[in-house]
């Protein structure tokens, strides 16, 4: 029989990453107002993700998903936000024009605010602080109040994450990602470069088809999917008190099953997927689409366990597998998990996170991530699928769409180690920069556009 699941039946289990609160009676407070507040996101609409990347699964989509590694109170501003999606859309018109499929754009946005860390405290110049983690916990700057978490944060996280949403989705419904308007989605500094140079060509290309469907009856006016488009946000449920007070019971269908309505898909993270831990208790009991990050300490059966609980129904579109290996061994540590889930029949969504195996410290003390490496991983992770005949099935990237420089190598600037320290604005993990992603989706479409011809 399987055992109950209530949104806060996880309070039972053995949890990693926990702050320490130190007024509980002023978090209770807080996870109580946040529980009456109203939902931040639909079932239906996380029902439609799910369909989604059913179909992605199925080796008929592709998924895209991306955003900050963390989003912080003090970078929030419509142009950020507006920049980030722009990116994001224009990654996915040249992965949707090269595999002639459609691509499920994702953000990590909206409510990626908590995030793990490899040591609860850090020390500095002799002093011993706890660690920070995340805006909606407590501050990054290197002070003890600042650092002290603080329950209030959570109400500032939903307030921001509402405001984020309702921008996202003005942009995506509002007439911002209407087709038609492709070519004026070229940001300032990215123009004149490869990049921009072959966006510019697509765009054009693109521009045809319009004319040519226009001319056949078919336009942005009478159409909706030329005019809007999808998108979803998703981040990492780490602080489980706010999740459990963003569960709701189901009202709309007939299911009347619980979600999380923080955002439309959450993800567990690499350190705290423990198959008895709590992370895995609460996730297993919504019914929203659900990432597993899968790093090199994976066991295959470990992993084959974490499906049994997360989708013990083989629910396609319900789980998606972001594995996390580092270019240097995704091809060894990726091809026994892709055999455990073959064997056993089980259907997920295969994505690769060419991010967090790929990250080093620069001479000059920074937290960065070569692109070569990102490109490799990724590269690696589609050789991999395709000697193994599976199928791979999308990208989870930090990224922005702001003139960062933060990882190394690429894109129109090629960032040196010297020139990391010029616009090092990241609160947690290096982040591609817009030139950057663009350059990591052109070689993705590449890579999709070859699969294509294979498959015809
Ligand atoms: C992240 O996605 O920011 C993260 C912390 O990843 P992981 O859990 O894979 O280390
Ligand atoms: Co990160």
């Amino acid at each position: 029989m399987e055992k109950s699941w209530s949104p806060g039946s996880w309070r039972q289990f053995p949890i990693l990453q926990v702050p320490e609160y130190r007024d509980t009676d002023h978090l209770d407070r807080v996870e109580n107002e946040l529980s009456g507040y109203p939902p931040l996101v639909f079932v239906g609409e996380a029902l439609r993700l799910k369909e989604s990347l059913g179909r992605v699964a199925q080796g008929k989509g592709f998924l895209l998903q991306g955003g900050d590694c963390a989003e912080s109170f003090a970078e929030f501003s419509p142009d950020i936000i507006r920049d980030t999606f722009r990116v994001l859309l224009q990654m996915a018109v040249v992965m949707t024009f090269a595999a002639g499929m459609p691509v499920v754009k994702v953000g990590r946005l909206a409510g990626q605010f908590a995030k793990p860390r490899s040591s609860p405290v850090e020390v500095q110049d002799g002093m011993e602080l706890p660690s920070y983690r995340g805006d909606i916990i407590n501050g990054i700057s290197f002070a003890r109040d600042s650092r002290e978490p603080d329950p209030d944060r959570q109400l500032r996280a939903y307030t921001q994450s509402a405001a984020t949403l309702n921008l996202l989705r003005a942009f995506a419904q509002g007439g911002f990602a209407d087709l038609e308007e492709i070519h004026r989605w070229t940001l300032g500094f990215v123009s004149s470069t490869p990049q921009s140079d072959r966006f510019q060509e697509i765009s054009t290309r693109i521009d045809e088809c319009l004319r040519f469907m226009r001319a056949c009856g078919v336009d942005a006016g009478s159409t909706q999917q030329l005019r809007e488009t999808e998108f979803y946000t998703s981040h990492e449920a780490l602080l489980l008190g706010y999740e459990q007070a963003m569960t709701r019971r189901d009202t709309i269908t007939d299911d009347g099953g619980w979600f999380s309505t923080s955002a439309h898909m959450i993800w567990i993270g690499d350190r705290t997927r423990q198959p008895d831990g709590a992370h895995v208790e609460f996730a297993r009991g919504v019914h929203n689409p659900l990432g597993l990050k899968c790093g090199p300490s994976l066991d295959p059966d470990d992993l084959l366990r974490l499906i049994d609980t997360l989708n013990p129904d083989d629910e396609p579109g319900r789980l998606t597998l972001i594995c996390r290996m580092g270019s240097d061994q995704v091809a060894e540590k990726l091809t026994p998990l892709i055999r455990a889930v073959e064997r056993e029949g089980r259907t997920v969504v295969w994505s690769c996170d060419p991010m967090h195996g790929n990250t080093i410290t620069s001479s000059n003390g920074y937290k960065t991530r070569p692109v070569d490496r990102i490109l490799a991983e990724v590269r690696g992770f589609f050789e991999t699928h395709a000697a193994e005949g599976t199928y791979a099935g999308g990208v989870h990237l930090e990224m922005t769409g702001q003139d960062v420089t933060e990882c190394l190598g690429g894109g129109s600037s090629r960032i040196t180690e010297q020139s990391l320290a010029d616009r090092y604005h990241t609160h947690c993990d290096p982040r591609l920069n817009a030139s950057q992603a663009l350059e990591l989706a052109f070689l993705i479409s590449d890579m999709l556009g070859a699969r294509r011809v294979a498959a015809s």
